[in-house]
Formats: C-alpha cells, sequence, structure tokens
C-alpha cells in the first residue's frame, strides 16, 4: 500500500516550533514579506540572516514529539511505500528517524550559495558571511524557499501523490500552493485521502476521513491502525 504524508507547521508545534498562521499573520514579529522573499532579502540582508540563525538555533534546541516518532515507526512498517513530503525547514522527521523524506520548502540545516548553486549542510549562523565551502564566495544564504521561488522536488512528489493508495495532511492549513493542491490530485486519482489537523483546513475538497485534535495524539493513533491493520 502506497501511502504519501504531507506534512506542516502543526506536526512540530508541539515540539515548540511556533507555525505560521497561529500567530496571527506576524512571524516572530517579522511580515512574511520581509523574512520570507527574495525582496526582503534584496532589501535588509541582515535582517533576514539574523532571522534565520535564530530559528536554526531554536530548533537546535527542541526535540521531535510523539507525531514525528509515529511517522518513523510508519517508514520501519511500510518501507519504500512510504514518502513523507513536508514543508517544514526543521529537521525534526530526521532526527525521529524518518529516511523517505522531502523538504519542499528547503531547510534549515541547509545554506544556499547564491554564487554557485551549493546545498551544503550547515548549522552554524550565516549572519558573518562565511565563505561557502565550495566555492569560497561570500554569497551563502539559508535554503529556504521563500515565495515567489520555486518548491524542490516537485515531480517527484507529483509521481507519488499520483500513484499513492492514501494520501495523509498532517499538521498544515492548505493555504499554500502547490502543496495544498495535493489532497484534490490524489483524490482524483483513487487514494483515500487523511487530515489530521488541529482544526479542518481549508481544502478545496472535503477529505474521506478528517480528524481534529493535537498530532500529537492523532498521529500514533493512526499509525497504530495502519500498523495493525498491516499484520
Ligand atoms: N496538532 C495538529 N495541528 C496543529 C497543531 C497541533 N499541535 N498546531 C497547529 N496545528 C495546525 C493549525 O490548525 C494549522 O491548520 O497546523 C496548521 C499550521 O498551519 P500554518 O501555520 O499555515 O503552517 P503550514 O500549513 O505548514 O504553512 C505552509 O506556508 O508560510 C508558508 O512556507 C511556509 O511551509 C509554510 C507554508
Amino acid at each position: 500500500m502506497r501511502i504519501v504524508v504531507l506534512t506542516g507547521a502543526g506536526i512540530s508545534a508541539e515540539s515548540g516550533v511556533p507555525t505560521f498562521r497561529d500567530a496571527d499573520g506576524l512571524w516572530e514579529g517579522h511580515s512574511v514579506d520581509d523574512v520570507a522573499t527574495p525582496e526582503g532579502f534584496e532589501r535588509d540582508p541582515d535582517l533576514v540572516q539574523r532571522f534565520y540563525d535564530a530559528r536554526r538555533r531554536a530548533v537546535a534546541s527542541v526535540v521531535p514529539n510523539a507525531a514525528h516518532h509515529a511517522l518513523a515507526r510508519l517508514e520501519r512498517a511500510f518501507g519504500d511505500e512510504l514518502l513523507v513530503v513536508t514543508q517544514n525547514v526543521d529537521d525534526l522527521h530526521e532526527r525521529a528517524g524518518t529516511r523517505n523524506l522531502v523538504h519542499m520548502h528547503g531547510e534549515l540545516q541547509r545554506a544556499l550559495c547564491a554564487a554557485c548553486g551549493a546545498r551544503p549542510v550547515w548549522d552554524a549562523d550565516l549572519e558573518p558571511r562565511p565563505p561557502c565551502p565550495v566555492c569560497g564566495e561570500r554569497m551563502l544564504r539559508p535554503d529556504v524557499v521563500w515565495f515567489g521561488e520555486m518548491p524542490y522536488d516537485l515531480d517527484r512528489i507529483e509521481d507519488a501523490v499520483v500513484a499513492c493508495d492514501v494520501f495523509a495532511s498532517i499538521g498544515t492549513s492548505g493555504s499554500v500552493y502547490p502543496a495544498a493542491g495535493y489532497v484534490a490530485l490524489a483524490s482524483a486519482c483513487g487514494a483515500w485521502t487523511v487530515e489530521l489537523n488541529l482544526e479542518p483546513s481549508d481544502a478545496l475538497i472535503p477529505f474521506d476521513d478528517a480528524r481534529a485534535g493535537w498530532a500529537g495524539e492523532l498521529v500514533p493513533a493512526w499509525v497504530d491502525e495502519l500498523v495493525t491493520a498491516r499484520g
């Protein structure tokens, strides 16, 4: 049984990582335009570097929660039949043990070199403008996909969504495309669709199974059902 799980900020909320839209549109005191667009980076690169440096340090100080661990357990049971597609830039899925994972909006734990395109693993601050380990230029930025930029691995994601038998959406408001369109694509291709979210998202089509609650409770229970049914 092929499963695609799409996750958003809500799966990391119980680990202490702030979501985007629960903060009244302000993202830790900043407007999205200032810290999540190429124009904002152009306007004030130091502000943007400091913002992501702070988020990178904050994520290093929190741990995966029961929902992340449940998805790692699901991968141990289903192997390559499972793909986790996350909109999150934290590394909590990896730290819980998930391997079949796509970060469609990039990763705080990588930098992107604007000079040579390298995407080195990165855990230090970028504000001091360190040299790129590949080309030496001091043009590293966070490897985070900003609004107006192309998300990563879209072909691989769409192939998996089209082919899956079960599509689950966990902890996402379903307000940013292309991620928000995957449930409709999966459903049109015959998949059973499940939403595990604090409140019903504004998805265009209804999920076959929509469960409201905390990811830390809903996800382990849902994984138990799948693993038990698999025998
Ligand atoms: N358990 C389950 N769901 C939760 C929890 C929780 N503990 N806490 C919050 N949620 C839900 C909220 O109800 C909301 O529907 O998670 C969702 C979080 O939505 P957003 O804050 O919009 O985050 P997300 O959907 O991941 O945003 C998508 O938008 O800002 C861009 O690139 C950014 O990747 C991000 C994208």
